[in-house]
């Protein structure tokens, strides 16, 4: 008979806490949820942010950490198995599971380029690479031809961002190949503060700026953070601000995703949930709101002005990550090193990030395939390593939109209700509230029974609903798409069909070995 394999687990309740929190932390905070604060209500933002973060967010990240460490009880690290034990009953459960594999691949695979270009822009800041670009289009120029999307004076090819791609991704493999306590724990536990440390700086900086043109008194850093917080109440009124809000939570907190039931998978059947998600989610909710919320947006304003920071805050993350920040720290003294320190703090937030989107896809074939971590985590290298050329080579068809789209939204939302029927309905609330509270240092307020039996999931079929109903049809038919993209659209798409119905075959595949094997046993 095969020996038993011992499952991973944590080194110490910080480096879980730690490890999650780096999940949730990433490229969303500092990029992400200034520009939708921005473009969609200002201060107002926050009144639909805070909902979906107490019906939504916080819910289903005890949820989601309560039914991993249960699933881990199990050997289960990922959701086919996890939903499996929840519902044995069912044959056809564990297939709504791979959903929890596939969005975090899927991920995965267009965040570590991103990610490499924070690891390049670094490097290009300490060396004054684009020390000398003063307006957008140069600076937009630059980013165009460091991604390889045209030939011009900077950049010649996709040599420099292949480099730093290869650099990243082998730097991601070589952490996960060391596994949950040695390689994703450890990395944790120096990136995360020195990631705070960076947020830090860079917000003292930007606050201190005070009014740099004596021209213009009123672009000043107060009037910079009255100009994304100062609440603009008629954008409630809008759905898609709504919806904008409950996508950020979830992307940000990384619930949906699969991610937080695989690391809560290694915890202890005893080990507390409610408190350290509780602190790993208002350690993500601090990043995310004051220093994400200090950063960019004030920064930008007070150098470019009332008139065009509507214009920059809709102009989309990569345009202010990549163009308005380098060009607002070029503007400073000393702007090498807070141009580093910028791109490294979007580095550290990332790669923590990415670590956690590789670990469902090792879990699964760990656990369901009994193989050894190394060897998983080489054939999760080889097949996210030619999955990601296509994101490489295809950039500026709308690939990388595509996979946000599905892997980072649609599916996420869908997989929180399942996991949520799942929990509430079919496991049933007493047991679940009962799961929840097993070893836990606090308990959570009582009015989350109802919340989590009845508010979120209806507050789940709401957002599908009226997501079906406005973008349904536009979507499927590649409405908004040029049609020069159109072929590499349909070609992802057709790509993502295949991921998931490999990921079927093999959930069907390793169920029939352990079925073999317990008869084998009988
Ligand atoms: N939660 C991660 C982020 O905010 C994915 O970037």
């Amino acid at each position: 008979m095969a020996q038993a394999r011992k499952r991973d687990s944590w080194g110490s309740r910080l480096g879980i806490i730690m490890a999650v929190a780096g999940s949730a932390i990433g490229l969303g905070n500092f990029l992400r949820f200034p520009a939708k604060a921005a473009s969609n209500g200002g201060g107002a933002f926050m009144i639909p942010y805070f909902v979906s973060l107490f019906l939504l967010g916080i819910p289903l990240m005890w949820i989601e950490w309560t039914l991993g460490r249960y699933g881990g009880g199990f050997e289960h690290g990922t959701a086919p198995g996890i939903f499996h034990s929840i519902w044995q009953k069912n044959r056809f459960i564990k297939y709504f599971g791979i959903i929890g594999i596939f969005g975090p691949l899927v991920i995965f695979i267009y965040y570590t380029y991103i990610e490499s270009w924070t690891l390049a822009y670094s490097f290009f800041a300490l060396i004054g690479k684009y020390g000398n670009l003063t307006d957008q289009s140069a600076m937009q120029g630059f980013l165009r031809g460091f991604q390889g999307l045209e030939n011009n004076q900077h950049f010649n090819g996709l040599g420099p961002a292949y480099l730093f791609f290869l650099i990243t991704f082998i730097l991601n493999i070589w952490v996960i190949y060391y596994g949950i306590k040695g390689g994703i724990e450890r990395l944790c536990k120096w990136a995360m503060p020195l990631l705070f440390i960076f947020g830090l700086i860079l917000m003292v900086r930007v606050f201190t700026l005070g009014a740099p043109d004596l021209t213009k008194p009123d672009w000043n850093i107060v009037n910079g953070l009255g100009f994304l917080w100062n609440p603009d109440f008629s954008a409630l009124k809008s759905a898609k601000v709504w919806l904008e809000a409950a996508g950020q939570v979830f992307f940000t907190l990384s619930v949906g995703i699969g991610v937080i039931l695989t690391y809560a998978s290694y915890l202890s059947k005893g080990d507390d949930v409610v408190l350290s998600g509780l602190t790993a989610s208002s350690t993500n909710e601090i990043t995310e709101v004051i220093l994400g919320g200090s950063i960019i947006i004030p920064a930008a304003f007070v150098f470019f002005g009332p008139q065009n920071i509507q214009e920059i805050a809709r102009s989309g993350v990569f345009n202010l990550g990549f163009v308005t920040m380098p060009l607002v720290l070029n503007k400073l003294p000393l702007s090498a090193i807070f141009g580093f320190i910028w791109f490294a703090l979007l580095f550290l937030a990332g790669v923590t990030s990415s670590v956690s989107l590789a670990q469902p896809a090792v879990a699964f074939l760990e656990d369901e395939f009994d193989i050894s971590r190394k060897k998983a985590v080489m054939i999760f290298g080889a097949v996210t390593f030619i999955l990601c050329q296509a994101v490489v080579f295809f950039l500026g068809n709308g690939v990388v939109d595509e996979l946000d789209f599905w892997g980072g939204t649609f599916f996420l939302v869908l997989f929180a209700t399942i996991e949520i029927i799942l929990f509430a309905w079919i496991f049933g609330m007493e047991k679940a509230w009962d799961e929840i509270h097993r070893g836990a240092d606090m308990r959570v307020p009582r009015i989350y029974k109802f919340i989590i039996k009845y508010v979120t999931p209806l507050f789940l079929f709401s957002i599908l609903g009226i997501w079906f109903w406005q973008e349904w049809i536009p979507i499927i038919f590649m409405k908004n798409i040029s049609l020069g993209s159109r072929p590499f659209i349909f070609g992802t798409r057709i790509g993502l069909l295949l991921i998931f119905l490999t990921l079927a075959i093999l959930v069907k595949i390793a169920w029939k070995r352990k079925r073999a094997q317990l008869e084998k046993m009988r």
